[in-house]
């Protein structure tokens, strides 16, 4: 099954995208770790990416496209997964639809935006494999330390106030009319994400299944 996860910054995509990818055995593909992951290795997509991300917009299409469209090529996707922050706009849906890939189910975690800056303050993220926590909600067994892979847990660059509210800005702008557009093809489904971890995963493993 080809799904994508949609949803403002910090509403749980990775955080689920973690859970139902282990549940169904597929891979969770976040172009948002991609392009850390780029940044991080100072490669030509992560150079142009840097200063879009750090301001809290969006990396040109083009940029984001190509990598996305490696990634998909890869023999682990073949048999399905999770696109987490991909399409972020209608062009990237429509370059999607344009390299054949077709979408199941397109899983909306809906936030709301006050409950999502009080969130950010708190996650952490791994330097190693990207993996996310939260202080309060899912801390790591030993503070400071990934449970995964053992590496230092950081506050993302941004998730400095200002950043996250320039980041909604831009969700708002750019990425929600993706929600209109996947309505009308019959594929979206909202899933409230204002519960806790456990009962968001299990809203939407119910919205996967159709039940
Ligand atoms: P990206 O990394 O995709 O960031 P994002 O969409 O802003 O999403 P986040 O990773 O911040 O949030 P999330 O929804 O995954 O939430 P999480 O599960 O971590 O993108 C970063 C940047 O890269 C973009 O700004 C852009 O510049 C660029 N980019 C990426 N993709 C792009 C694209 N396609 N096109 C162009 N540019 C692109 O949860 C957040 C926190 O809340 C965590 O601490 C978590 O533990 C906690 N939490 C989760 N669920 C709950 C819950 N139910 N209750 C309490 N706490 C919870």
């Amino acid at each position: 099954m080809n799904m994508i996860f949609l949803g403002a910054p910090g509403a749980g995509k990775g955080t689920q995208a973690e859970v139902v990818c282990k549940e169904l055995n597929i891979p969770a593909i976040s172009t948002g770790n991609m392009l850390r992951e780029a940044v991080k290795n100072s490669t030509e997509a992560g150079l142009k990416a840097k200063s879009y991300m750090d301001a809290g917009e969006l990396v040109p299409d083009e940029v984001v496209i190509g990598i996305l469209k490696d990634r998909i090529a890869q023999p682990d996707a073949q048999n399905g997964f999770i696109l987490d922050g991909f399409p972020r706009t209608v062009q990237q849906a429509e370059a999607l639809e344009s390299m054949g890939v077709e979408i199941d189910k397109v899983i909306e975690i809906d936030v709301p935006d006050d409950a999502i800056i009080a969130r950010m303050s708190g996650r952490r993220v791994c330097e190693g494999c990207g993996n996310s926590y939260h202080i309060q909600y899912k801390p790591t067994k030993v503070e400071g330390i990934c449970d995964a892979c053992g590496a230092k847990v950081v506050q993302r660059i941004d998730d400095k106030p200002e950043t996250v509210l320039a980041r909604l800005k831009t969700y708002h702008e750019k990425t929600a009319p993706l929600k209109d557009y996947y309505e009308k093809r019959g594929k979206l489904v909202t899933v409230k994400g204002q519960n806790e971890i456990a009962e968001t995963s299990r809203l939407t493993l119910a919205a996967i299944k159709g039940e």
